[in-house]
């Protein structure tokens, strides 16, 4: 009787001191996550790297030490490029009305947005004009009619529908909510529609839409081109994001857009350190006083003086993982981290100031040409993606008296012959070669976000579609996911279902 009588007991016994162990281990386990990270670097000053050391400082607060690497300019691919003492946006330079990120970035620096002018587009196809506009938008409207139908108009609702259930994801983000991967985030914004979209060109998904086939020729391509140095062959998804671009409204910052990114890097009280990033370890170190050891990331990397290496808790990467982009060499992972060097486009922005040769493209009366931006169609004879007239980023009004100056979008190089067939004269030339976005090619997969426990990989979402306001709300989430993470706040990541409940949560 004795003997079982106290086999409860031992039992109770037993299980109450598992109980302590498991209290006392998650507890200790739970202390030292809630520690706040000391120090957190990030690789890359352009808009990506720069936003997220704004969203890191946001979440983890001041005392944790900020370290922003860069190799070249602050800006990255948002750069200026001088001629003849005025300054033009080289790389991404126009932004959309609805991206809400650069919108509040702009305020909050007190940057300024300058008029923009719109003139005149031509949509060439290599032997004539399919497209002119007019200065007269009723007989635009009624041209684009007569020659599209609905298509236009159809876009425009289309276009709209995709932006609407994009816009989610400010509400989702301002909420706090990350998402573990790309396709998560796409899903929790449109569902499997919009997972899909990475799955096909944009060629598909309008024809599956039932947009008419030259409609996409000569209204979809050209936008594509001038956006992406690519035709209808890429991702739905980044088809859309770039017709949305086509829509009006765009806007740049006075000054040029990467003040952007010194602003963000000024408030965020990052440190820059000017340098290349040539490779990243994880070590263990002895954690001090309490004992045992802390895992940590080692950057190592090049500067004036030298090699050197830094530790950091938490790491993030802004730039493309492309061997001739950033050249990260990642020691000794388990597993390994692959190799990102997925394909990027070239694109090369030709600046010149001269006089458009305007029987090149059929105008034999210079005075009857009125157009001021020149999209094509897809042809092998043609060496442009576009030609368009651009505006200093300070200063419209100090433009060059006589001729402007025109920005050429080419895949390659032009040669001199070249030059000399689409000017009839010039005075100097600018040239500034990009490996520019992604060269797109449907099914995409979007490389991961986490690559390592804490260590993010911002520019996967580049392959979703690359633009500036997609690098912000890339860094964002990750400055969340780093955050929730580190904290274990497990249900702030991947949650399904946000729209409705966020609906009702108001
Ligand atoms: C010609 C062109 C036109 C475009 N037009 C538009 C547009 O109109 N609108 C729009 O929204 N987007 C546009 N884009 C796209 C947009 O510019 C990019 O998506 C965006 O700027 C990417 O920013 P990011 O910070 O993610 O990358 P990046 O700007 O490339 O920043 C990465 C930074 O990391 C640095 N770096 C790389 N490797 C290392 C290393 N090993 N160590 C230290 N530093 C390193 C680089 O020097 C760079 O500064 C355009 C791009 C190009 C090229
Ligand atoms: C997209 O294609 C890949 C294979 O290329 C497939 O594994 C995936 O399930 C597809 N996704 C969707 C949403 O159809
Ligand atoms: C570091 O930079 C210097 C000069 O900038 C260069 O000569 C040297 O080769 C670089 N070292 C490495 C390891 O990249
Ligand atoms: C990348 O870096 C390695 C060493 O870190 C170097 O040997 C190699 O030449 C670099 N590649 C490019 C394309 O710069
Ligand atoms: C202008 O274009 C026409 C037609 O392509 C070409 O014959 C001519 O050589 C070009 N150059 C000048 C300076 O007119």
């Amino acid at each position: 009787m004795a003997a079982t009588g106290s086999l409860p007991l031992m039992a109770a016994s037993f299980f109450f001191l598992l109980l302590l162990c498991l209290l006392q281990r998650g507890s200790s386990w739970a202390s030292e996550l809630r520690h706040p990270p000391s120090r957190i670097g990030v690789i890359g000053a352009g808009i990506g790297g720069t936003s997220a050391a704004y969203f890191l400082r946001q979440k983890f607060g001041k005392d944790v030490a900020i370290d922003v690497f860069e190799r070249g300019e602050v800006g990255g691919r948002l750069a200026t490029v001088n001629m003849e003492g005025r300054y033009y946006e080289a790389g991404g330079a126009v932004i959309h009305p609805l991206n809400l990120h650069m919108k509040h970035f702009v305020k909050e620096l007190g940057l300024s947005v300058p008029q923009s002018r719109n003139g005149l587009l031509g949509i060439y196809n290599g032997d004539e004009f399919v497209f002119e506009e007019s200065s007269s938008n009723i007989w635009n409207f009624l041209k684009l009619l007569w020659y599209y139908g609905l298509n236009s108009l159809r876009m425009y609702l289309w276009v709209e529908k995709i932006l609407d259930k994009f816009m989610r994801i400010y509400r989702y983000q301002s909420h706090d909510y990350a998402f573990s991967t790309n396709e998560a985030l796409l899903h929790a914004l449109g569902g499997s529609e919009f997972v899909q979209m990475l799955n096909q060109t944009i060629d598909e998904s309008m024809q599956t839409a039932s947009f008419s086939q030259k409609f996409i020729r000569e209204m979809v391509t050209p936008v594509m081109r001038v956006n992406y140095g690519q035709g209808v062959n890429i991702n739905g998804f980044v088809g859309a994001v770039s017709l949305a671009g086509a829509e009006g409204g765009l806007w740049s910052v006075e000054g040029g857009n990467k003040l952007v990114c010194v602003g963000l890097l000024y408030t965020s009280k990052a440190q820059l350190i000017p340098g290349t990033v040539i490779s990243l370890e994880e070590t263990m170190r002895p954690k001090g006083r309490s004992g045992g050891t802390v895992k940590l990331y080692e950057i190592t990397y090049n500067s004036t003086s030298g090699v050197t290496s830094d530790l950091y808790d938490i790491v993030l990467i802004a730039t493309p993982l492309h061997r001739k982009i950033a050249n990260i060499t990642f020691r000794s992972f388990k597993p390994p981290i692959p190799d990102f060097s997925s394909p990027y486009h070239q694109t090369v922005a030709t600046f010149v100031h001269g006089h458009i040769n305007t029987s090149f493209f059929g105008y034999q009366d210079p005075s009857q040409f009125q157009l001021s931006s020149i999209f094509t169609t897809e042809n092998p004879n043609l060496f442009i993606n576009s030609i368009g007239i651009v505006s200093p980023v300070q200063d419209k009004t100090r433009e060059f008296p006589g001729s402007p100056v025109w920005k050429v979008f080419s895949s390659q190089p032009l040669t001199k012959e070249q030059l000399n067939l689409l000017f009839s004269s010039y005075d100097s030339v600018e040239v500034k070669k990009w490996l520019a976005y992604p060269h797109y090619s449907p099914p995409e997969k979007s490389p991961p976000v986490i690559l390592h426990d804490r260590m993010y990989y911002l520019n996967s979402m580049e392959w979703v579609a690359s633009a500036m306001e997609m690098s912000a709300i890339s860094a964002k989430n990750a400055a969340l996911l780093a955050y929730h993470r580190w904290y274990n706040r497990l249900d702030r990541i991947d949650q399904e279902d946000l729209h409705t409940r966020l609906k009702t949560e108001l």
